[in-house]
C-alpha cells in the first residue's frame, strides 16, 4: 500500500534500535544487554500493594493529573530528596511513565520555530519528542571522556528561538552526572535568555561513589522555569507499571494536564496506589539501591577492561557506554550486529544516540540492571572476543 496514507511526522522516525536488537537477540536465544529493564521483580511490597489496590476497589480512572494520595507522595519525597517545594494540586501531574510526561511537557510548551537545546549523546526518545512536538533540536556535544561540554558552544547555542533545554542526570547513555557549576552555568543562560529547563532525573537514585543527585528545579535561577521529570520505572525496577510524573509551576503544569489528558486519559490507577508505598520507602532503600547498581558496574567494568573494551565509567544511571574500535569493525551495527549472532550477547550500537551517526559508530552501550547470573552469562559470552 502506498505510503501517501501515512504522516510525513512518522515517515521521519526509524524504529526504536533498542527494540530491535531485542527482537534480534531474542530470535537467537542470547543475553539482552540492550534494553534497560530490571530482569528482576520490584521489592515484594510494591507487588502487594498492587494487588491489595485492585482489591480495594482502585480499577477505574484516576483523577486525570493523578490519584491524590500518590501527589502527596511525590510531594513529600521531592522535599528530602530534590529539594524541590511542590504543592499535590498546582504542580504534579502523573503521567504514563517519564515517557509520556517528557511528550506531554513538549507538547505544552512547544511552538513551531522554538528551538530546543538536546546535549549529545541523548536518549533515543527525545529525537522523536522534538519531531511530534514541532521543536527543531539544537545538539550540543558532550566530549569524552567524562562528558564535559564547551560552555561557549552551550552560550552560542542560545538565541531568540530557545524555548527549552532538555537536561538528564545521571545520563543515559553517558552515565554523566552534572556538576552544580554546569547547573548554574545553564541557569545563568536560561535566565538571560528567558528559556525553559526540562530536566529527566528517571535515574535520580542510582549514583556511584557517593556523588549526591542535584536536581536543575533545586538550583539558584531555576525553581520558577523548570519542569522536572521522574518516575517508578527505575528506581523501583517497574518499567512496565508505567508510572512517571511532572514536576513544574502551576500555570505550565495546568498546560501539561491538559495535554496528558487528552493523551491518555491517566497513568494506571492501581499501580498508582502501590506508588505511594514504593514513595515511602525508608530511606535507606535508596542506598542500598545505589549500592546494588554499583557492585554491577563494577563487575561489567572489569569484564569489558579484560576483553578488550575501552569504557566510559559511569557516574551514574545503569549503563556503560564502549569505545569498540579494538575490534577492528566497520562499525557500530556490523559489532552488534556480530555480538548477537556470534557471541549472543545484545548490545545499543552507539549511533542511536547521536543525530549524526558517525559519531556513534566507535561505540556500544550495555545495560547492566540485570541479575548477577545474567551478568555472568553474558560475561562468559563475551570472552570469546578477548583481544590476545
Ligand atoms: C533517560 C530516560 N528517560 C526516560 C526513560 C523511560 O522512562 P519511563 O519508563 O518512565 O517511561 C528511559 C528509559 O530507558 C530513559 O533512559
Amino acid at each position: 500500500m502506498s505510503n501517501i496514507y501515512l504522516s510525513a511526522r512518522t515517515e521521519s522516525f526509524t524504529e526504536s534500535v533498542i527494540r530491535e536488537m531485542t527482537r534480534r537477540i531474542n530470535i537467537v536465544g542470547g543475553v539482552n544487554l540492550a534494553q534497560g529493564f530490571p530482569d528482576f521483580n520490584p521489592p515484594e511490597e510494591l507487588l502487594d500493594a498492587a494487588i491489595q489496590a485492585m482489591r480495594d476497589g482502585y480499577n477505574q480512572y484516576s483523577i486525570t493529573w493523578g490519584s491524590p494520595r500518590l501527589r502527596q507522595a511525590i510531594c513529600e519525597k521531592v522535599d528530602w530528596h530534590n529539594n524541590i517545594k511542590a504543592d499535590p494540586d498546582k504542580n504534579i501531574t502523573v503521567t504514563c511513565g517519564a515517557t509520556e510526561a517528557m511528550m506531554s511537557a513538549m507538547l505544552a510548551i512547544i511552538n513551531p520555530s522554538d528551538e530546543v537545546i538536546i546535549f549529545e549523546p541523548y536518549y533515543e526518545n527525545y529525537g522523536p519528542d522534538t519531531i511530534v512536538s514541532g521543536a527543531k533540536p539544537v545538539y550540543i556535544p558532550l566530549i569524552e571522556p567524562d562528558f564535559h561540554f564547551d560552555p561557549e558552544v552551550l552560550k552560542a547555542a542560545f538565541n531568540d528561538h530557545t524555548k527549552a533545554i532538555i537536561i538528564n542526570t545521571p545520563h543515559n547513555p553517558s552515565g554523566k552526572v552534572f556538576t552544580i557549576e554546569e547547573l548554574e552555568l545553564i541557569s545563568e543562560l536560561c535566565n538571560e535568555h528567558d528559556v525553559l529547563v526540562i530536566t529527566d532525573e528517571i535515574y535520580e537514585h542510582i549514583l556511584f561513589n557517593g556523588l549526591p543527585h542535584v536536581s536543575p528545579a533545586s538550583v539558584s535561577g531555576l525553581g520558577d522555569r523548570t519542569i522536572t521529570i521522574s518516575g517508578m520505572s527505575k528506581t523501583y525496577s517497574a518499567t512496565g507499571w508505567r508510572i512517571g510524573w511532572t514536576i513544574a509551576p502551576e500555570h505550565i503544569t495546568n498546560a501539561i494536564r491538559k495535554v496528558h489528558d487528552f493523551l491518555t486519559v491517566g497513568a494506571p490507577a492501581p499501580l498508582q496506589e502501590a506508588g505511594v508505598v514504593a514513595l515511602q520507602m525508608p530511606r535507606d532503600y535508596y542506598s542500598k539501591l545505589s549500592k546494588f547498581y554499583n557492585h554491577k558496574k563494577e563487575t561489567l567494568l572489569w569484564a569489558l577492561t579484560d576483553t578488550g573494551f575501552k569504557p566510559f565509567v559511569p557516574k551514574g544511571a545503569y549503563y556503560m557506554l564502549t569505545d569498540i574500535s579494538a575490534f577492528g569493525f566497520e562499525s557500530d551495527v556490523e559489532f552488534a550486529l556480530h555480538l548477537i549472532n556470534k557471541i549472543g550477547v545484545a548490545t545499543v550500537p552507539g549511533s542511536s544516540f547521536y543525530s549524526t551517526r558517525e559519531l556513534g559508530c566507535n561505540k556500544i552501550r550495555f545495560a547492566f540492571c540485570k541479575t548477577e547470573d545474567t551478568l555472568g552469562k553474558a560475561i562468559e559470552r563475551l570472552n570469546k572476543l578477548k583481544v590476545t
